[in-house]
């Protein structure tokens, strides 16, 4: 039985059959309306959510399949006390497959070990979050056509941010990658990811605080909110949230095939103006992330591909 708890689960080869699996769902969504008929995704999120959760429920029911689940940890019984352990083990007897988000660091980990179903991380803590990672590399491949020889620059929170952690670690795989970090001296990259990842894998990359020195050698802007529910006090929030924001003017210092991805939700980060530049791939990015879950669940279930061996 197969998991998805860390970006680097799946192989480099498993991940691009992943993608090309979505591309294909992606040009004809009806063929795979019946492929999960009869299964059951379980949607446990102890912590807030719209797409996350919503695109795996919707990735499911186009799939044919349905789901049931909580969406905090309020409505279910770990205001009582239970354990993820506990919890995973007993939802294995009423669904096929589940996806967990968690506060805690580890606990999505922890789940998988006591689980009899596959299951997916849906974001723990300010530590991973791979299925974002798979929708982030979707949407870079279908916009520039490769994951290779880029230029990334990722913006804001990269201290908390688990898209960025798992965004990070999965393009190591991918030769010719180079990041740009732009982020507040608070904010920056955590030392593990800088050593453990960036230095590890002989990845180039450089720090900055300017946005606007950053923007003319992008390939790909990935912008991110800074993450107030991870912060001890208000105070440091207020005086960092509004760091980098990103506007119309600034985006005429970028090259025009740069794209600007953004995990979303967008707080002050990117100017509504910037929302009608061609450029601006966040909303599409958001569509991706469905097709990328029904083919995460079609893999994780071993569920056969109607259209396997056909071209897009
Ligand atoms: C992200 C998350 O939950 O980490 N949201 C998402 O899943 N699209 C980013 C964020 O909350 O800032």
């Amino acid at each position: 039985m197969r998991h998805l708890i860390d970006p680097l689960d799946f192989t480099r080869e498993e991940v691009d059959n992943l993608l090309d699996l979505a591309d294909r769902i992606l040009a004809d969504p009806e063929a795979y309306q019946e492929v999960a008929r009869h299964k059951k995704l379980a949607t446990l999120f102890y912590e807030p959510s719209t797409r996350t959760r919503l695109s795996f429920e919707a990735a499911m029911l186009n799939l044919g399949g349905s789901v049931l689940g909580f969406s905090s940890a309020n409505s279910s019984s770990a205001s009582k006390g239970e354990s993820v352990a506990d919890t995973i083990r007993v939802v294995s007897h009423y669904a096929d497959i589940a996806a967990m988000r968690h506060p805690k660091e580890g606990a999505p980990l922890r789940a998988s070990r006591y689980s009899g179903i596959p299951v997916i991380n849906a974001g723990d803590g300010g530590h991973q979050h791979p299925t974002q990672t798979l929708t982030d590399l979707l949407t870079i491949r279908r916009r520039t056509g490769r994951l290779e020889n880029l230029t990334i620059g990722l913006c804001g929170d990269l201290k908390f941010g688990r898209t960025v952690h798992s965004l990070i670690k999965s393009l190591t795989r991918y030769s010719g990658i180079r990041f740009i970090l732009i982020s507040p001296e608070e904010l920056r990259l955590p030392d593990y990811i800088v050593n453990d990842v960036l230095k590890a894998h002989n990845v180039p990359f450089e720090e900055t605080r300017s946005l606007e020195d950053a923007l003319p050698q992008l390939d790909i802007l990935y912008m991110t909110r800074v993450q107030r529910e991870r912060f001890f006090n208000e105070e440091d929030y207020v005086r960092l949230k509004n760091s980098y924001i990103l506007t119309a003017r600034k985006m005429e210092l970028a090259p025009a095939h740069m794209a600007v991805l953004h995990p979303l939700p967008r707080v002050n980060e990117i100017e509504l103006s910037v929302d009608d530049d061609p450029r601006a791939a966040y909303f599409e990015q958001a569509k991706n992330g469905v097709y990328v879950r029904m083919a995460l669940i079609m893999t994780l279930l071993g569920l056969p591909d109607p259209k396997a061996n056909q071209e897009v």
